[in-house]
């Protein structure tokens, strides 16, 4: 695995990967090879959830193409009261599991390779980025957009890879790339979970014990919510009164939204009728978690 921190150095990989494979015997001019790039944008803190995203991206861009990893805790979307100096930052494990994982090249990239002097091009989502995470964490979309836009104009993947464990940002990438027309295909990969079904997050390190055993409430109340819809509950207040009531019965637990929303635009649906993810985030002491859980009819 190599480990390269500029644009520079990216761009001779590129060039390495999308050159021609072997002259044309005739002409001697190069024939461009269909190799593609498969990207990975993190923060680090690895765990199974994002090494599951690697294996996708390497299916993705199959035997003869590249998987591109990033690792940069993007100062830009954290507000100021939250965790951005504590956010763990294990870059030696990281970097053993990346290249067990078969990531080609890890991208640490420096503050001023991300956000060059006098950088002023913020992107500030609407659509997908209202409501929700939107209105806890009011700078976070413009800071996922942007830096998702710079890693992409650095890495220029033919394919990235992101979590639905993060449903809006996922609908806000998929929207960013149909309406700025990037030629990037994007892939959603599936929660990964723990045993008792907490969804794995690098801020899980910061639960007490019995904060722990007490989060796997949030997959508890998702998984009655879909089971009620899967005997035919439609009423979007009946199903999200069901998920609050169960983390509300959970101590410690404090509620920050359980909505059900359309898995592409998030707007909210007051009734499902054939697709539909009710998204919860709730605070466990000083620990913010979001999960979600797919209705499908
Ligand atoms: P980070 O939280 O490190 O997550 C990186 C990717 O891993 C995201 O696409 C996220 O959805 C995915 N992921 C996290 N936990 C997962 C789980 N349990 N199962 C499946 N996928 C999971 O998300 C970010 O970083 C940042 O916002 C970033 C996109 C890198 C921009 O800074």
């Amino acid at each position: 695995m190599q480990i390269v921190r500029t644009g520079e150095e990216l761009a001779a990989i590129r060039q390495l990967v999308h050159r021609t494979s072997a002259l044309e015997p005739h002409t001697g001019s190069a024939s461009p090879s269909s190799a593609r790039i498969g990207f990975v944008p993190t923060m680090g803190a690895l765990h199974e959830g994002h090494l599951s995203l690697l294996a996708l991206a390497r299916e993705a861009v199959g035997p003869d193409g590249v998987v591109v990893a990033s690792i940069f805790v993007n100062p830009t979307q954290f507000a100021p009261h939250e965790d951005f100096d504590a956010y763990p930052r294990p870059l030696e494990r990281d970097r053993e599991l990346l290249a067990a994982a078969g990531c080609g090249v890890l991208f640490l990239p420096e503050h001023e390779t991300i956000y060059p002097a006098n950088f002023g091009s913020w992107i500030y989502p609407a659509g997908a980025a209202r409501g929700l995470e939107g209105d806890q964490r009011p700078q976070f979309f413009r800071g996922v957009a942007t830096v998702v836009s710079r890693l992409f104009a650095l890495v220029r993947p033919d394919v990235a890879v992101f979590g639905e464990k993060d449903a809006q940002q996922l609908a806000v990438i998929r929207q960013l790339v149909r309406d700025l027309g990037l030629p990037i295909e994007i892939v959603g990969g599936p929660i990964v979970r723990e045993a008792d079904g907490l969804a794995m997050s690098s801020r899980n390190v910061y639960l007490s014990a019995e904060e722990r055993s007490r989060a796997a409430a949030i997959f508890t109340a998702l998984s009655q919510a879909k089971t009620l819809f899967e005997k035919g509950e439609r009423r979007g207040g009946v199903l999200r009164e069901c998920v609050t009531g169960e983390l509300e019965s959970t101590p410690g637990m404090t509620v920050q939204y359980v909505q059900i929303v359309d898995p592409i635009s998030f707007q909210p649906i007051p009734r499902v009728e054939s697709d539909a993810l009710v998204a919860v985030a709730a605070k466990l002491g000083k620990t913010r978690l979001i999960d979600n859980i797919r209705l499908r009819a």
